[in-house]
């Protein structure tokens, strides 16, 4: 199970937390939330690896993934 940004022990909850928060801000763009979570937290910014679960967190909600979803393999695809 992903539930966190290893590389920066950041919580995929904390994600779900701070994007609820800025889309409250007004900032809506999945780009420009990776971007500023990665300023914020430090997510994405180590090995990479966490960008597909802090994009799917984003996008559904959730804050744990099994590598072997449809789902998750989708955005892992995606590159
Ligand atoms: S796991 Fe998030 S940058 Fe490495």
């Amino acid at each position: 199970m992903v539930d966190r940004c290893v590389c920066h022990q950041v919580m995929l909850s904390e994600v779900r937390d701070r994007v609820a928060a800025l889309r409250l801000a007004g900032v809506g763009d999945e780009d420009r939330l990776v971007e500023t979570l990665a300023d914020e937290l430090g997510c994405t910014t180590g090995c990479g690896m966490c960008e597909p679960y802090v994009r799917l967190t984003i996008r559904t909600g959730r804050t744990g993934f099994d590598h072997r979803e449809a789902i998750v393999r989708a955005v892992l695809a995606e590159g």
